[in-house]
């Protein structure tokens, strides 16, 4: 059976930084010197905003199921409903389900008190509005500053308009998270993703969210200020088709722009349908963004999911 895909492979990335930067000198943040990097006091409280959707949900499984981590914290899941199934589903799993609106900052205080980290991700899509999610960006980081959460982590995405020297200003859902980042105080960790058929891209298995977020979970310290590619590898769109069509079985190819149906003059059609000459001589992660990922690959200590594999 024929298919085809379209190549909406973004990618993300995941920011994370020590919220407040007296409190990192007032607390003495434990460097890899002075204590061993598991070192932890008590069961800490892990605030996960996005719970019940793609990326807080593959943080929350990978928490819950490892074997130091389901120790060290107490997992709270944020969502706007929770009499929602998904929300629902997270109580039964032993995560406390706390409900608050990014939208609505006086709900943000309440449910970020006492945490020792907080993961939050903004659903650009719900609103397709840049303003809205730099300001929901920026109350969850206040909220978290306030709250002297000791490691704040933002789902973030690299900023084209940047990265092309402003030759290409479309890519709104990508530079209104990076404007975020440019207002959180201090630290970094990056998770990325995938896109042509001879232009390779990063590419990630939403299910290992946690695995790019372990080492900087047991050593806060070090990983601090850190940009943290998160992708498996880059992949071609060609090396995508070829194996999702010999693990299915079935005929994968990529439509080309002629095959496409006539625009409905969208704005999602208007900005991302196309993929732009420039983004993709720049690089999604820019050109260092190969090294920069064997790096990042070379200090986690768990197997990623390969493209292979996630199609099995
Ligand atoms: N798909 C890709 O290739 C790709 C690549 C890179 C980045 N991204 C980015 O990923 C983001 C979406 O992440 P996802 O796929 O994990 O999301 P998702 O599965 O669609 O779930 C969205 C989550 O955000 C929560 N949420 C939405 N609006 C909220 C608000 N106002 N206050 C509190 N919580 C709110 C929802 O919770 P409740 O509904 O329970 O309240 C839900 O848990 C987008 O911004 C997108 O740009 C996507």
């Amino acid at each position: 059976m024929d298919g085809s895909i379209e190549s909406d492979l973004g990618f993300h990335r995941l920011v994370g930084h020590l919220a407040n930067n007296d409190l990192v000198r007032n607390l003495e943040i434990p460097t890899k010197k002075s204590l061993p990097p598991r070192y932890k006091l008590n069961v800490e409280a892990f605030v996960i905003f996005g719970a019940t959707g793609q990326q807080g949900g593959a943080l929350v499984t990978y928490l819950l199921n490892h074997p130091v981590f389901s120790k060290e914290y107490r997992l709270r899941g944020v969502t706007r409903d929770s009499s929602k199934p998904g929300a629902q589903e997270l109580a039964k799993r032993s995560v406390e389900v706390v409900s608050a609106d990014l939208s609505k900052p006086e709900t943000l205080p309440p449910v970020v008190e006492g945490a020792h980290v907080v993961f939050s991700v903004t659903n650009f899509w719900d609103n397709a509005s840049a303003e809205v999610e730099q300001a929901q960006g920026k109350v969850v980081a206040d909220a978290a500053r306030a709250a002297g959460v000791t490691q704040f982590i933002w789902s973030s995405l690299p900023s084209i308009e940047k990265e092309t020297e402003g030759q290409v200003t479309s890519y709104e859902h990508f530079d209104s998270k990076a404007k975020v980042e440019e207002y959180l105080p201090d630290g970094t960790i990056r998770l990325p993703y995938a896109w042509t058929d001879d232009l390779t891209l990063p590419y990630i298995d939403i299910n290992d969210t946690g695995k790019y977020l372990g080492p900087a979970l047991r050593d806060p310290a070090k990983w601090n200020g850190r940009h943290v590619l998160a992708a498996t590898a880059f992949y071609s769109l060609k090396e995508i088709t070829d194996t999702w069509s010999r693990v299915t079985g079935k005929t994968v190819r990529c439509s080309t722009l002629d095959e496409l149906p006539p625009s409905t003059g969208s704005w999602f059609e208007e900005n991302l349908s196309h993929r732009n000459p420039v983004v993709g001589e720049v690089g999604y992660f820019g050109p260092s963004g190969p090294a920069e990922l064997r790096e990042l690959h070379a200090e986690l200590d768990e197997e990623l999911n390969t493209w292979e594999e996630y199609n099995l």
